[in-house]
């Protein structure tokens, strides 16, 4: 059973089901846009038909309650309304975006997150989020990079399960809980060119080891609905796809929850070529799976004729439809159709908005840090210049997905600062320089230049602005964009400390600038608490925490970059490296190269997954295995000391990759297993140790089957997936007694 347990209610389903004629089956696929506060006659006319089973785009309370009393009381059968809305990262109390969030890595800060937009949300009657987004995504020129976990499987799968819980609560029929949505099944990351809606080519292989586990996960988690994605994945778009909706979503793990279209993607497969007409369309989509479409209307159109022509099984539509009644049952819709929004507290209330800020201050990932330049002193007498548009962005900080967040409840960094120099009698000069990050102009870098003079510290807050991240919102090059990089450069030549404060919906490539900077912190787009938190984190009232949970490149150029890659037969080495400055004149065609790499650019990040600073320093020491030769059955305990070598309390996320070098399949270089945070005090020393079994050696093979394959496998533990600290143990075959579809070996390779 996937869903929660309160699903068991079949029969009741199965009594309703019953009495619907095809045409109220038919309404409960249509999932129709409400209209902002006012009850639509058209779509209170459908509603009332039973021609419509679900609304989204509605968070006036009182307009919910109307249309669901028009379904629950003057339809012929009562069914309740689903009421979906976009709430990705905060509903009133906005919260880093999940990119930032990811860089937490911590689930329990996820799960609270998604609690309280739950409770927000459920105030005004809305009760299915369309989150959360766990997209893999390995390719930052990708807008919705920003809605996603990241680029590791491991870690996003557990932080959209930990959405899941967080939306859907211990029981999803509780005042407060609402039904999430893992999206977008699958394999949206990889849009090829970073290029928002296009194609998608994904070997089997890759989408079972890489795109589909964090989905499985959520699944497991017991996530009510899934949407699919607008995506074409290797020629069959997702929204027709029934290998991915009902071999493995339904048979292989066992959903069974609704599956949802993404905004006209049953009308898009004949734009994308699948089909030659809406007719077509909506029998390919309702075939392959999709229980509900979302704002087009071609079910509505043609499954009557498609069924009475048996093109289409009744059946099917059966199916559908009870996929559709079994969440509104999971919700408790029939027994509370209507919400009271005094029974939840306040929308962006104290204890909100502090979560919020404790959540954006776990987000900010310290990349740099020279001479320990942060924490900043407050101290009377400090003068700091504080640089760039986005310092004062209410706005842009919120980041991208948030329709309700307003930005009258943002704290900026500025107003943070300023308050602080206001109880430290610091002294704080702001100047904008540029309107927005994508100014050209560069008549206001001469105030920036001066006030950095003036200052001991010039902290410049660059970045993106919302609207460069998030759906359709792709960039060809991901450095700075406007004149960031020359204001930059013109604050650092005053020879004033420079510490960048990165905002931004998507790893930016920094190559040029970074050595500008004594420091870096990069702080995601933060939410409503963005700037208290930023200040915490750089004036030493809270120390950084954050991780990268995506590889931050040098240049776009080396896109798409990330940890988990394959070694290649021709692996670039030190020796082999050779840079385009240093090639000589007329060099021989052999003279370099022959390794994978480019000629232009280092192949290594400029920053690696799993990367990050804290206000001390750590040692890893003493990496001990329980055992060198671990039995198929056994587990073995990874065990090492890490070691606070600074002067400040600090937390690190000891991080646990392997690698299997030789298998039926290429296996990547390293992939995260396990990881941990502790707080060390300065000298404290502490064993950290892991448990893996076989099954954490698992991948599946060229037959798309999952197996573990005896052999050698190397493990290595540190701060970041550059760990080195490493070491070897062999996973023993299967006794011989097993059978062999639990002990797939590699016979025929060793
Ligand atoms: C959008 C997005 C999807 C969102 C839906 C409803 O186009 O792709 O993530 O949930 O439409 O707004």
């Amino acid at each position: 059973m996937t869903l929660p347990a309160v699903l068991t209610d079949e029969g009741r389903l199965l009594e309703l089901l019953g009495r619907m004629t095809l045409e109220e089956k038919i309404g409960q696929t249509a999932l129709r846009q409400a209209s902002g506060g006012r009850v639509d006659d058209a779509l209170a006319h459908a509603i009332r038909d039973g021609r419509v089973g679900a609304v989204l785009n509605e968070v006036d309370v009182e307009t919910v309650n109307t249309l669901q009393r028009i379904a629950v009381e003057e339809s012929r059968l009562g069914i309740p309304l689903l009421v979906g809305r976009d709430v990705i990262h905060g509903f009133a109390t906005v919260f880093p975006i999940p990119l930032g969030q990811a860089a937490s890595w911590n689930p329990a800060l996820v799960e609270r997150g998604a609690r309280i937009a739950a409770h927000e949300a459920a105030a005004c009657g809305v009760n299915w989020t369309f989150a959360p987004m766990i997209d893999i995504a390995r390719d930052p020129r990708w807008g919705r990079v920003a809605e996603s976990f990241g680029e590791d499987p491991h870690l996003a799968g557990l932080l959209g399960a930990a959405a899941v819980r967080g939306f859907q609560g211990e029981d999803l029929a509780a005042p407060g809980s609402i039904a999430a949505c893992a999206k977008h099944f699958a394999g949206y990351g990889a849009s090829e060119s970073g290029r928002d809606y296009n194609t998608t080519s994904i070997p089997d292989v890759e989408l079972r080891n890489v795109y589909l586990p964090p989905f499985q996960a959520a699944v497991d988690a017991g996530v009510a609905t899934l949407m699919t994605s607008f995506s074409d994945l290797n020629g069959v778009p997702c929204t027709a796809n029934a290998w991915l909706l009902r071999q493995v979503l339904r048979e292989e793990w066992g959903f069974r929850g609704l599956v949802v279209s993404d905004w006209e993607s049953v009308r898009q497969l004949q734009v994308h070529g699948l089909t030659a007409d809406d007719r077509a369309s909506a029998l390919e989509a309702a075939s392959a799976g999709v229980d509900l479409e979302m704002t087009s209307d071609l079910y509505e159109a043609h499954l009557a004729a498609l069924v009475r022509e048996e093109r289409l099984p009744l059946a099917v539509l059966d199916a559908m439809v009870a996929n559709v009644l079994r969440v509104k049952l999971a919700l408790g819709l029939f027994e509370r159709p209507f919400t009271q929004a005094g029974d939840f507290a306040p929308a962006a209330n104290a204890e909100h908005l502090a979560a919020a800020r404790e959540a954006a201050r776990e987000t900010v990932v310290l990349l740099k840090n020279d001479g320990a330049l942060l924490p900043l002193a407050a101290g009377a007498g400090r003068a700091v210049a504080v640089i760039g548009p986005l310092a004062d962005a209410p706005f842009d900080q919120l980041g991208t997905w948030i329709f309700d967040g307003e930005a009258r409840h943002s704290r900026t960094p500025l107003a943070a600062i300023r308050q602080l120099a206001a109880e430290g009698a610091m002294r704080v000069e702001y100047v904008r320089a540029v309107e927005t990050t994508r100014s050209r102009a560069h008549d206001g870098f001469a105030d920036a230049v001066a006030a950095a003079a003036r200052a001991d510290v010039a902290l410049l807050f660059v970045g993106e602005e919302a609207i460069l991240s998030g759906e359709a919102h792709c960039r060809a090059d991901i450095s700075l964009p406007g004149a960031q990089e020359a204001l930059i450069q013109a604050v650092a030549a005053t020879g004033t400390p420079v510490v960048l404060v990165v905002l931004a919906g998507r790893p930016l490539a920094m190559e040029r600038i970074a050595p500008c900077a004594r420091a870096i912190l990069y702080a995601w787009h933060p939410g409503t608490m963005g700037g208290p938190a930023i200040a915490d984190v750089l004036f030493g009232a809270a120390a950084p925490v954050g991780r990268l949970p995506v590889t931050l490149p040098r240049v776009t150029g080396q896109v798409p970059i990330y940890y988990a890659q394959k070694q290649t037969g021709k692996p670039a080495t030190p020796e082999s490296i050779v840079h385009i400055d240093d090639i000589e004149a007329s060099a021989p065609q052999l003279s370099i190269g022959n390794t994978s790499f480019h000629l232009d650019v280092h192949p290594s990040p400029l920053y690696p997954f799993g990367h990050g600073l804290a206000y001390t320093t750590f040692a890893y020491e003493a990496l001990r295995l329980s055992t060198a030769a671990l039995a198929w059955d056994d587990a073995l305990t990874v065990t090492v000391d890490v070691v606070n070598t600074g002067a400040r309390d600090g937390d690190e996320t000891v991080q646990l990759y392997v690698r299997d070098p030789a298998a039926s399949v290429t296996r990547p270089v390293r992939e995260l297993k396990r990881f941990d945070r502790v707080r060390l005090a300065p000298g404290e020393r502490r064993a950290v140790s892991f448990v893996l079994t076989r099954d954490d050696l698992a991948f599946y093979g060229r037959d798309q089957r999952r197996r573990t394959e005896p052999g050698e496998f190397r493990v290595w533990v540190g701060g970041s997936s550059d760990a080195s600290l490493g070491a070897v143990f062999v996973l023993r075959p299967a006794p011989e007694s097993l059978s062999s579809s639990d002990s797939d070996h590699r016979l025929s390779h060793e």
